[in-house]
């Protein structure tokens, strides 16, 4: 099956008389008749839910669905990117280890190694991931590599084939954050990647209606990372899981129309006076284009950035501009929306530790949606305007 078509029907079986769309169960408790029959439940042994933390129908279609999408094993849903991210470091890592992890990393996830993982003992390297011989140092004495697919905000992408192959030498799991691309776009598992997390908040999502996360791999590793969910009650809600599935549904035509916006926008970008630099791994010369042709061929969705002259000043004059496009501090929605890096994602860094990434007071990061791709260059072209 194609992902396309996975995408729709991944997760569950219909039988006659099944309704089409998930019931949703928001019951936290299921009532057994049989001393027996619990145990086996409970120990896993038969199917079936008898506590909220531990499973839940609406859970379990999700993470089947994000597992059979990504070609892994198992999956675990969470409350949040920031748990499924949490409990995967610790199912691949759970005594203090030096973890190398992307220069270029989610703002989130610097401050969960920065403030949780490193006072418990865990070290981390920042390497440049598009830097490979900077990767291959790094790794002696690793216990886990942290790559993005596509960095954040300036949309590199560092060779996942290449770091899965350099990991699996020194016998060093790699976990992926493959938010940016989604199994639509890209499979980390397929070239050697250990797991593979996400933000379902984004692009699973794709409303920005509801927070989520998903964590897949082995089912080794999924049974250690959930059951660290449940002691931590890092669950995920019935209802989100219902939202986040109905949104996956989608998930294929969606990214197809994401990255077809992404690179219009990123295209006319370039021609437009003040802006000084485009930033979208597909461009003709960006640094990333031969990794992006080779990883992602059917494009790299929705996310680009670039540098406009005259700082924040000339970028709220931009947002005040703007008809349809909207400033908000999220990404992967169906509406086209704009952040600003300086005051959202990367806030937590000193201005110099933001100029060694290339973000500036003019960088703007776009989250291209899925209107016409018209309407968005218009949108940027008037609001750009002189
Ligand atoms: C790449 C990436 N990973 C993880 C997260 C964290 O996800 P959540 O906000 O769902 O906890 C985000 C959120 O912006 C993200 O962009």
């Amino acid at each position: 099956m194609k992902a396309a078509s996975r995408a729709v029907h991944a997760g569950r079986e219909l039988a006659a008389r099944s309704p089409l769309a998930p019931d949703i169960s928001p019951a936290a408790v299921h009532v057994y008749t049989d001393l027996d029959d619990y145990e086996a439940v409970a120990r896993g042994d038969r199917p079936g839910h008898y506590y909220g933390r531990n499973s839940n129908s609406n859970r379990s279609m999700l993470e089947q669905a994000v597992a059979e999408l990504e070609g892994a094993e198992a999956g675990l849903a969470t409350a949040s990117g920031m748990a499924a991210l949490h409990v995967a470091i610790l199912a691949l890592a759970p005594r203090p280890v030096t973890i190398v992890a992307t220069r270029e990393l989610y703002g989130g996830t610097l401050a969960l190694l920065r403030q949780d993982l490193e006072p418990a003992g865990y070290e981390t390297t920042f390497v440049d991931m598009t830097d490979l011989e900077l990767v291959r140092n790094a790794l002696d004495g690793a216990g886990l590599v942290l790559v993005e697919t596509i960095t954040n905000p300036l949309c590199n992408l560092p060779d996942v084939e290449a770091i899965a192959a350099l990991a699996r030498e020194r016998g060093v799991p790699l976990l992926v954050d493959n938010t940016f691309a989604t199994p639509i776009l890209f499979r980390p598992l397929d070239v050697g990647a250990t797991a593979v997390m996400h933000s379902a908040t984004k692009y699973i999502g794709g409303h920005s209606d509801l927070l989520a996360g998903v964590v897949v791999g082995s089912t080794g590793a999924i049974s250690a990372a959930r059951a660290r969910s449940v002691r931590t009650g890092s669950t995920l809600g019935p209802f989100d899981a219902w939202l986040a599935l109905r949104g996956l549904r989608t998930l294929d035509v969606r990214m197809r129309r994401h990255s077809d916006n992404g690179i219009a926008l990123a295209r006319a970008l370039r021609g437009i006076p003040g802006v000084a630099a485009v930033y979208h791994p597909c461009l003709e010369g960006s640094p990333s284009r031969e990794v992006a042709l080779r990883l992602m061929p059917d494009g790299t969705g929705g996310m680009l950035a670039f540098d406009l002259e005259g700082g924040r000043a000339a970028v709220q004059r931009m947002m005040s501009r703007f008809r349809m496009v909207t400033f908000a501090a999220s990404l992967g929605g169906v509406e086209t929306t704009i952040s600003y890096p300086e005051i959202t994602s990367h806030r937590g860094l000193s201005p110099a530790e933001r100029a060694e990434l290339g973000v500036g007071p003019g960088t703007v990061r776009v989250s291209a949606g899925i209107e016409a791709a018209d309407d968005i260059v218009a949108d940027f072209a008037h609001a750009l305007a002189n």
